[in-house]
């Protein structure tokens, strides 16, 4: 149970410190999910929230699954990178 508890903790840590960096990034446009986002969870969060495995039924491939968020509810909130998720 406390493993499970401390695996959400990290993930949620990573998700708010990934959307704020990206968020944060000195370039004019602003973020774009396929764009400066999803290579990131590709690379880090694809083999636990992909399309084969949707660990905690949340999916980071798709970026309507991701908005959506997991068992918990939604964990990225578009265009307000300061409230984390
Ligand atoms: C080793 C597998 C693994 C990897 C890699 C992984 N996660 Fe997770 N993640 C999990 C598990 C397991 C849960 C909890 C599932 C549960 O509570 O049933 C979880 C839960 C989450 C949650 C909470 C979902 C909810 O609604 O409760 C978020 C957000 C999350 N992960 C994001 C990420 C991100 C972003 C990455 C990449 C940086 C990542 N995870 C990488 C296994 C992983």
């Amino acid at each position: 149970m406390l493993k499970k508890c401390a695996l959400i903790l990290f993930c949620g840590m990573v998700v708010s410190l990934l959307v704020r960096s990206a968020a944060s990034l000195p370039q004019k446009e602003p973020v774009d999910f396929v764009r400066d986002v999803q290579p990131i969870f590709q690379k880090n969060c694809f083999t636990c929230h992909g399309p084969d495995q949707a660990m905690g039924q949340l999916r980071l491939d798709d970026r309507r699954l991701a908005l959506k968020g997991g068992i918990s509810g939604p964990v990225i909130k578009p265009g307000n990178p300061a409230a984390g998720a």
